[in-house]
């Protein structure tokens, strides 16, 4: 797609990936970038810096997504690129149980990491179909492909996260809606920082400017699946090819981890 005079809308914007995408867009030439996050304030600053919008818009909430595509549309114009990047990555204790975590962090990381993305969906594909297409950006994570080692939550919603992005980009192909998913694995932000040295470390930490200029790239060559750390294609291949060696590798991955000196 073509990025220059389009309006553009990234959840999670007042932080780490989703302001530098804020960033990032406007630089290419969009019309009128919208920041919108939970965190106003921080929605508001990243607006400033890139001369766009800044909405407080909670994403797990159905009527706040709605309220905010009919605010922008009808203030702004026509949305051509909405990025669902908000995300939580709530993590286990280590050695517990995986399955342990409370109820409370599955459904806040199942309506954070997915919800949202159906919310996004619902009320701008209407809109989209309308005119005769547009586009999602959807930041999920390698974890949605893979697997995270210390967080069921956080592995099997962003698993949701892609199997709902393929659903929406064959649905509405035929239709004009194109699709991509961005699965960094580490990336220096405040969610990562705040996690304890981990697999997501081992490929190295990129900048959330890569990151986002990654996602230009993918957006404009209208690519599925933007992959910021190429090794991430390795290992999904390692996967499909093989599930049971995979798993077992995986294992061994998270006993190492373990046993590291902290
Ligand atoms: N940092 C990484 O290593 C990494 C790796 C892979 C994927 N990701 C994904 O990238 C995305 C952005 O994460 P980040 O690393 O920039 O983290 P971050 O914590 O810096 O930013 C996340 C933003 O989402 C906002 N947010 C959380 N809940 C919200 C809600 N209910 N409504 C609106 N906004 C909400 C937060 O206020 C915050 O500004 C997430 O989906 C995350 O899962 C991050």
């Amino acid at each position: 797609m073509d990025i220059s005079g389009a309006i553009v809308v990234v959840t999670g914007a007042a932080s780490g990936i989703g302001r530098a995408l804020c960033a990032r867009f406007a630089g290419a030439g969009a019309r009128c970038v919208v920041a919108a996050d939970i965190d106003g304030d921080g929605a508001a600053a990243t607006a400033r810096m890139v001369a766009g919008i800044g909405i407080r818009c909670d994403v797990t909430l159905d009527a706040e997504i709605a309220l905010m595509v009919a605010d922008v549309e009808a203030r702004v114009g026509p949305i051509a690129l909405f990025c669902s990047n908000a995300g939580v990555a709530l993590f286990d204790e280590p050695a517990a149980n995986c399955a342990g975590a409370p109820d409370g962090s599955w459904t806040r990381s199942w309506a954070v990491n997915v919800m949202a993305h159906v919310h996004a969906a619902r009320h701008m594909l209407p809109r989209m179909t309308a005119r005769g297409g547009g586009y999602f950006l959807n930041t999920v994570s390698a974890a949605g492909l893979l697997s995270q080692i210390g967080s069921a939550a956080y592995a099997t919603t962003k698993h949701a996260a892609i199997g709902f992005a393929e659903n929406l980009a064959i649905s509405h192909r035929d239709e004009g809606i194109r699709v991509s998913v961005l699965c960094p694995q580490g990336v220096d932000t405040p969610m990562l920082r705040a996690l304890p040295q981990g697999p997501q470390h081992l490929d190295g930490v990129l900048t959330a400017e890569a990151v986002a200029e990654a996602a230009l790239e993918g957006v404009v060559a209208e690519r599925f699946l933007i992959l910021p750390h190429p090794e991430v294609a390795t290992y999904l291949r390692r996967k499909v090819d093989d599930y049971d060696r995979w798993i077992g590798g995986m294992a061994k991955l998270r006993r190492r981890m373990r046993d590291a000196p902290p």
